[in-house]
């Protein structure tokens, strides 16, 4: 057992490490999640060093264990003692390990190759260290292919554990802070449906809706998450509508009406006052688009065609669905099979025809509705049919 300690990588023979760790750094420029930027600096550091696999190691505070969040050849996790194998020995000295012959160290734990199957015969281990100097798991990679482990593989792959570790904190940093936005969200969706029973779950639910039709259309996961977000808040402006006003259960007179109707101009200005982060910045503008119709007869801007947002066509689509197979102050809800086909209907004039389709395939996927229904309602849905001509009820301004 040989334990050492490096710096920077000053790796001789070094144009395939130094193409690696540049591969490495272009990454984790670009991909935001952890597991996959983890499976490439794994995947990285075995064809570099010529190890058979490499694994990285999380520290899981609650339960004071290591475990495999990224296994290279490995379905299944594994979680163990932070304190017991060469892995733990690593993880609590924060000391680079290089073994080449498992059997001569004692601290090898042979139960892992038992529960795994695998024959671990060398290892080099190497700690993640965070910012603050703490240890957040350990980078290892098994079984040199040819030769033994030495000193320049272990500082690259250190170099590669301060990457990993630099990501896993960004990474836990970005998601702290979308988990406190989130909530924050919710906390402002919550109280708007306080304000009345009847319509509670309404925003949750067209953001469901919402984020199956942003699905089923490809969108990125940025624009879906903008997408979700204003599903959740679109009727955020409804909280300068008063409770007799909201609560009305026959029609609304036309002084009532336009009321109701402000609350898309409301909702834009309350959530152009949010400082939305750089990928979330359409939300306001998906939020005030979704009562706008595709023939240019909705509100508040009267816009038509695709001068009205993707977010926005696809959160009227949810939102009228949504409303219509609820129950209402003013009316019984429709079935499933009965508010598709009245917004099928409307395809190409009120509503965007792929975002229909798009919830129908969502539906099929959720079992809310047969595939062969929602073909002929889309089949049978054209643009022969002057606008206003189709059966949709009135959920509009509600
Ligand atoms: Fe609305």
């Amino acid at each position: 057992m040989q334990t050492v300690s490096h710096g920077i990588p000053a790796d001789e023979g070094g144009g395939p490490r130094l193409a690696s760790l540049l591969r490495i750094t272009r990454a984790i420029n670009q991909v935001r999640e952890l597991r996959p930027l983890l499976a490439l600096l794994a995947s990285e550091a075995s064809a570099a060093i010529g190890a058979e696999r490499s694994t990285v190691f999380l520290y899981d505070v609650s339960r004071r264990e290591l475990w495999s969040f990224v296994a290279e050849g490995l379905e299944r996790q594994i979680w163990f003692d932070a304190g017991s194998g060469i892995a733990g020995r690593v993880f609590r000295t924060r000391t680079t390990s290089i073994v080449n012959d498992t059997r001569s160290d004692p601290s090898f734990n042979p139960e892992i190759d038992r529960r795994t199957g695998f024959s671990t015969r060398s290892a080099l281990t190497v700690p993640i260290i965070d910012t603050m100097g703490k240890a957040t798991g350990v980078f290892q990679a098994v079984n040199k292919m040819s030769g033994d482990f030495d000193g320049d593989d272990a500082e690259f792959l250190e170099a590669v554990a301060g990457e990993a570790a630099v990501t896993i904190e960004n990474v836990r940093q970005y998601e702290k802070r979308r988990r406190m936005f989130e909530s924050f969200v919710s906390v402002l969706a919550d109280s708007i449906e306080a304000r009345d029973p009847l319509t509670a779950g309404h925003s949750l639910n067209v953001m469901r809706y919402s984020s199956g039709i942003a699905a089923n259309l490809g969108m990125g996961t940025d624009e879906r998450r903008a997408v979700e977000y204003a599903a959740l808040l679109h009727d955020y402006g409804k909280i300068g509508v008063p409770d007799d006003v909201l609560r009305k259960p026959g029609p609304l007179d036309q002084a009532e009406a336009e009321l109701m109707r402000s609350h898309v101009e409301r909702t834009a200005s309350i959530l152009a006052a949010v400082e939305f982060e750089e990928e979330l910045a359409l939300v306001p503008i998906f939020a005030a688009e979704h009562h706008e119709r595709l023939d240019g007869s909705g509100y508040p801007r009267g816009l038509s065609g695709d001068r009205i947002s993707r977010g926005g066509r696809i959160i009227a689509v949810a939102d009228v669905f949504e409303a219509l197979t609820s129950v209402r102050h003013y009316r019984d809800p429709m079935s499933h099979s009965e508010a598709f086909e009245a917004i099928a209907s409307q395809c190409g004039r009120i509503f965007d025809r792929e975002a229909v389709a798009a919830l129908g395939t969502y539906l099929v996927a959720e079992k809310l509705l047969q595939e062969d229904f929602v073909s002929l309602s889309m089949s049978s849905s054209g643009s022969d049919v002057p606008a206003g001509s189709g059966n949709l009820p009135r959920p509009s301004s509600r």
